[in-house]
């Protein structure tokens, strides 16, 4: 008989290098059997790094890990599978060619007692887990044409109804709306009632305070302080983080913002009636030079279409697009660009390159224009480095290979380019999706001093903390109509949720 004081799972001074970068140094954690635990710590901290481990993805580390009292070291994460853990990663690692109904079941697929693969019956019940978590997609539709936070939504349901006793979740928040997460909320309390354990990691310590038992804040690869959730609070965890007094870090928004009065600056970017099937009806907008204008709305509201759309990236059936008084005539995203349009897309992970140094991924896009002029590696690096800077990119080193960054780091790489080579009208989606507190704080800056070099510039979200920090004016999405527009008036989180 175990004793129930004895913890599910425990890691005992554990370490991690990669190469010179020491990850995790000599950390505890402990994971009680029904518990959901909270993690949190900035870009780079080595929350991932210490969740692979649990999960059998990093197989070389130093110090004990004990599951049940009884030390164990997997090689693989199918050690880890069999074990009962299973971890959705931060990066999505769904299959784009395959069915939804395959993806749910990757590696377990139904057979029959002579082998052979059930599909009916895999269809059947990958639509009845989807939804529990509020999804409602055909389960023989192809992953890959499904928007981001739908595929996310499926790799979660994927992992949350395996069966695993321990479930890991990295970000899994990151590209969901409010109300999907709290369709995953409930979706967790369940699987606690039924006796799992759930690591929960986010940056949104809002969402961390609300639905962990405990939390656990790391710091430069170590482990800072784990304490009860119910007696935490969101400045206290964020001090913890950051590790000096930061109180004006990450505002809540949950009471009024004043949103700024018009401004009468020349018209930069201009769209009218644009229509697209379902994800666009008769959409209108315009944004002046030095303002900032927020699109708004849930996941699939037809944000990201819209914003395809206005760099030329889609072709709309309908509508016209302008940019600084010149229309653009369906000449796809090279007319957009030389009209002085840039566009950072949400998925920015496939405009990296994960083999090459960071200096080359933030110039490899203004190779072009670099070229012209002169093209010296010590410039690329020099400029690099004033980005890093900018940015606070761990590790603060040029030559870093792309894919050891932490996911957040990698994230700040891919929007590092666009600020110091700024077009006159930028769009920039999801612009801080993944990265920590303090390196939004540092984006919102950047936005900020962009407006006042006189951008027009439009914040494509679907995190109401996105819009509310940085936009002068937010227009909402609802099922491809712009349902409310907010300017010169107070506006909360609250509020933005209830246009949408
Ligand atoms: N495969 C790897 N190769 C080299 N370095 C790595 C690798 N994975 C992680 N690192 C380094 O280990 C450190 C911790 O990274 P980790 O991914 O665990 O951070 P994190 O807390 O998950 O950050 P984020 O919030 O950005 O996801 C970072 O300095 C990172 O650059
Ligand atoms: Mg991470």
């Amino acid at each position: 008989m175990p004793d129930p004081n004895t913890p599910l799972l425990e890691l005992i001074g554990v370490s991690k290098s990669f190469g010179g970068v020491q990850a995790l140094r000599d950390v505890d954690f402990t994971l009680r059997a029904g518990e959901i635990h909270g993690l949190v710590g900035e870009n780079g901290a080595g929350k991932s790094t210490m969740m692979k481990i649990i999960a059998g993805v990093h197989a070389d580390y130093a110090g004990r890990f004990l599951l049940d009292g009884r030390a164990v070291h997997f090689r693989s994460a199918r050690d880890a599978h069999t074990a009962g853990i299973a971890m959705v990663h931060q990066e999505l690692s769904v299959a784009p060619d395959l069915s939804v109904a395959e993806n749910v079941f990757l590696g377990t697929q139904l057979t029959n007692r002579l082998g052979i693969v059930q599909w009916r019956r895999m269809a059947e019940e990958a639509r009845a887990q989807l939804a529990r978590l509020g999804v409602d997609v055909d389960p023989r539709q192809q992953m890959g044409a499904l928007p981001i936070g739908v595929q996310q939504l499926i790799e979660i349901s994927r992992v949350l109804f395996s069966g695993a006793r321990i479930i890991i979740l990295d970000e899994p928040t990151s590209a969901l709306s409010p109300p999907e997460i709290a369709r995953l909320f409930t979706a967790l309390r369940g699987l606690r009632a039924s006796g799992a354990s759930i690591v929960f990691i986010s940056h949104f310590i809002d969402d961390i305070l609300n639905v962990s038992d405990t939390v656990t804040v790391f710091r430069n690869g170590q482990k800072i302080m784990t304490a009860p959730a119910a007696t935490s609070t969101k400045n206290g965890l964020i001090q913890s983080m950051i590790g000096r007094g930061h109180a004006e870090l990450e505002d809540t928004y949950t009471s009024d913002i004043r949103l700024a009065p018009p401004i009468d600056r020349p018209v930069m970017l201009e769209a009218a009636n644009l229509r697209l099937g379902r994800s666009l009806r008769d959409v209108s907008l315009a944004v002046r030079a030095g303002e900032v204008l927020g699109i708004y709305g849930f996941m699939g509201c037809g944000q990201a279409e819209l914003a395809r759309v206005l760099f030329g990236k889609t072709k709309p059936e309908r509508g016209t697009i302008r940019v600084d008084g010149r229309r653009l005539r369906g000449g796809g995203t090279a007319s957009a660009r030389r009209a002085g349009m840039a566009f950072v897309p949400d998925s920015r992970r496939s405009m990296l390159f994960h083999q090459e140094p960071v200096y080359k991924n933030t110039s490899i896009s203004i190779l072009g224009r670099l070229s012209r002029l002169f093209l010296k590696p010590a410039q690329e690096r020099a400029l690099a480095a004033r980005q890093i800077e900018a940015l606070r990119i761990r590790p603060p080193r040029v030559d870093a290979l792309l894919g050891g960054l932490s996911g957040g780091n990698q994230q700040k790489v891919g929007l590092a380019k666009w600020l110091t080579y700024p077009p006159k009208v930028l769009v920039l989606c999801e612009p801080t999706r993944g990265m920590d507190v303090g390196a939004k704080d540092e984006v919102v800056k950047i936005v900020r001093g962009l407006k006042e070099k006189g951008l027009a510039i439009i914040i494509v979200s679907s995190e109401p903390e996105t819009v509310l920090s940085m936009a002068d004016r937010i227009v909402v999405l609802r099922k491809g109509e712009l349902v409310r527009e907010f300017c010169d008036e107070n506006v909360s989180k609250d509020r933005l949720l209830e246009a949408a």
